[in-house]
């Protein structure tokens, strides 16, 4: 069977060569056997290939009053009419592995995903990654989160009706839990809204990794923000340099204590760029009123993202009044 050989390839390794005394196999004590161990004695089962004939049945003879277990029939991964699914192949043990002799009382380990597994992520990932090397996980093993060693199996659950993660209202909540930063931005007074709307994480960022930086699902800042604010590409007749080459020179894109998302307040996110807009004129000395009171800069040149508006000659940013 192609599948096989393929997962057994992916995680044989030269520790199969190692010492698979296994002196360890005392019963539940398996647990405890730390990552080398651990990995050698899977090693050795996938060389070994000792599927179980009855797949899934034997699995659950022992395995079935687990609800967590079961739930995986009410999955997509649990279901027999999809001609790719694990359950037309080698079932439970297309994921978990070869049965060997684990079910002598369940004393020779399973290939075990998610927190608190002894198995590193790579090894974890390889299983899912032998039926999901899409499109869409291209940029997988380039990405932070393959380099940071996260899981799959850290964001998606297999063995539920519905995977969280892949659901808009509960997407945020699963990358907040690590992304702490982020979860506290995304509640300050400015924010995109990403706890209603159907926005979420993933609607910026692809979580499989891209070539964009910080893993954006376009090629560029600017690209991704048109997405959904096109009427600030233009053209126009009248550009605002950082406006056409970077949002984030001004804008932070998952919360700000300013308005508008503002990474700083005018007038000085304005005077960052524009140290000597204005010195010498007495009208903008400082404490004078226009400068001070309501938007600042913006009270004259209030079409900060470019503007079509001819009146204002070779002025780039028109007059708002
Ligand atoms: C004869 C009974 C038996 C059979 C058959 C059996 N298991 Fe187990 N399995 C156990 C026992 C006992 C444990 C250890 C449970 C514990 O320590 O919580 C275990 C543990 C596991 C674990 C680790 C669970 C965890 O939380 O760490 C996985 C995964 C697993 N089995 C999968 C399978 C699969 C897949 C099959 C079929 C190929 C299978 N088992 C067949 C008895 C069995
Ligand atoms: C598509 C891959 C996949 C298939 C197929 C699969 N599992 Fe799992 N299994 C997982 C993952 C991932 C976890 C970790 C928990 C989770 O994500 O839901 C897990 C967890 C488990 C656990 C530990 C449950 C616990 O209480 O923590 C057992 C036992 C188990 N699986 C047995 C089985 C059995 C038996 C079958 C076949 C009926 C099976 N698995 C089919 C991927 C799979
Ligand atoms: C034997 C092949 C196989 C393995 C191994 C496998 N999957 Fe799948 N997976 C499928 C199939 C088939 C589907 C159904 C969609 C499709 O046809 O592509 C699916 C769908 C999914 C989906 C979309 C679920 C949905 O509700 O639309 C996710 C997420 C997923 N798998 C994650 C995983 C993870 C995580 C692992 C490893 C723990 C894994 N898969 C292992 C075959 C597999
Ligand atoms: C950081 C969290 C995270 C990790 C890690 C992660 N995913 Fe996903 N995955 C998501 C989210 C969110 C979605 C839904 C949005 C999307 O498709 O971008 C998704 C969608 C999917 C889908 C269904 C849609 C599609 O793209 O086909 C599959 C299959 C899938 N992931 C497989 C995997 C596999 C395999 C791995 C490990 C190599 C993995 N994922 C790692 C968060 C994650
Ligand atoms: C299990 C923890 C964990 C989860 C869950 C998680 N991440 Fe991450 N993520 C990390 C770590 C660790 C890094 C690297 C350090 C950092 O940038 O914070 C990272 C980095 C990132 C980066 C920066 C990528 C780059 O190349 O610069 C983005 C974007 C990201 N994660 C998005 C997400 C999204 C979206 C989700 C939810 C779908 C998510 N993460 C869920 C742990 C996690
Ligand atoms: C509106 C688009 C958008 C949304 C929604 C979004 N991000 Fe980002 N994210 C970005 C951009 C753009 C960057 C590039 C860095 C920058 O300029 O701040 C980034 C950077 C990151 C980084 C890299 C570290 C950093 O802050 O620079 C992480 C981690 C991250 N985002 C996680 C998340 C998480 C988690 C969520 C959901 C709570 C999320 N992002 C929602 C656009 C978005
Ligand atoms: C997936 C769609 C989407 C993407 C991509 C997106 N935005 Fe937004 N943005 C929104 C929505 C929805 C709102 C809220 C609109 C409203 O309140 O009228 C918003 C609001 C804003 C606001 C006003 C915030 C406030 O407090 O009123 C700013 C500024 C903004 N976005 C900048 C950006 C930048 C910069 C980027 C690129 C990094 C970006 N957006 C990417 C959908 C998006
Ligand atoms: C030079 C600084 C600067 C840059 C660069 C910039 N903005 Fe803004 N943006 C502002 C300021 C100041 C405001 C608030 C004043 C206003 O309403 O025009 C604002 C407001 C916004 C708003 C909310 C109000 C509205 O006009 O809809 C959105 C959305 C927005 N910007 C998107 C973007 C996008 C997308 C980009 C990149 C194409 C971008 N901005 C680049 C300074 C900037
Ligand atoms: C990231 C740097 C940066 C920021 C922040 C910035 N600008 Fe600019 N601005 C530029 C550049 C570059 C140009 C074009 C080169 C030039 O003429 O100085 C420009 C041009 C202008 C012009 C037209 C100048 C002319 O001679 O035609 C005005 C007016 C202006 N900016 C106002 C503002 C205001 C108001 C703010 C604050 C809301 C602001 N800028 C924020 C970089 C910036
Ligand atoms: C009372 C209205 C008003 C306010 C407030 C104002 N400007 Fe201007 N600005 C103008 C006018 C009118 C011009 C064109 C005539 C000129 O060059 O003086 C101009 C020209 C400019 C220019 C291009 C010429 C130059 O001096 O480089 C820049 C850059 C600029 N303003 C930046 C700013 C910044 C930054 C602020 C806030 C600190 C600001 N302006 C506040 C009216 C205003």
């Amino acid at each position: 069977m192609p599948k096989k050989s393929l997962i057994a390839a992916l995680l044989g390794s030269a520790l199969c060569a190692l010492s698979l005394a296994s002196p360890v196999m005392a019963a539940g004590k398996w647990q405890h056997m730390d990552q080398a161990e651990f990995e050698a004695v899977l090693d050795k089962k996938f060389a070994d290939g000792a599927y179980s004939k009855q797949g899934a049945d034997n699995c659950l003879m022992c395995h079935k009053k687990s609800a967590k277990v079961s739930a995986l029939f009410d999955g997509v991964h649990g279901r027999v009419d999809n001609p790719n699914s694990p359950m037309a192949g080698l079932q439970c043990e297309a994921c978990h592995g070869p049965m060997g002799k684990h079910n002598r009382g369940g004393k020779e380990p399973m290939i075990v995903f998610g927190e608190g597994s002894p198995l590193s992520a790579v090894k974890q990932n390889s299983v899912c990654l032998s039926c999901h090397q899409g499109e869409e996980r291209m940029a997988w093993h380039a990405s932070t989160h393959n380099l940071e060693e996260i899981a799959c199996a850290d964001c998606h659950q297999v063995h539920v009706a519905k995977d969280a993660i892949l659901d808009p209202t509960t997407e945020v909540e699963t990358c907040t839990n690590c992304h702490t930063r982020q979860g506290a931005d995304m509640h300050k007074r400015s924010a995109h809204p990403m706890d209603w709307a159907g926005m979420t994480c993933s609607s910026c960022h692809n979580p499989h990794g891209s070539l964009t930086e910080a893993a954006l699902t376009s090629t560029t800042i600017n690209d991704n923000c048109y997405q959904c604010h096109a009427e600030k590409r233009g053209p126009f007749l009248q550009e605002h340099q950082p406006v056409m080459e970077d949002c984030s020179s001004c804008h932070t894109p998952h919360g700000s204590v300013n308005d508008d998302l503002l990474q700083r307040r005018a007038p000085q996110l304005c005077q960052s760029c524009h140290a000597s807009a204005h010195n010498g004129n007495p009208l903008f000395n400082s404490g004078a009123d226009v400068m001070t009171a309501g938007k600042s800069c913006l009270n004259c040149h209030s079409q900060i993202h470019g503007s079509n508006s001819p009146m204002m000659g070779q002025h780039a940013i028109p007059l708002g009044r």
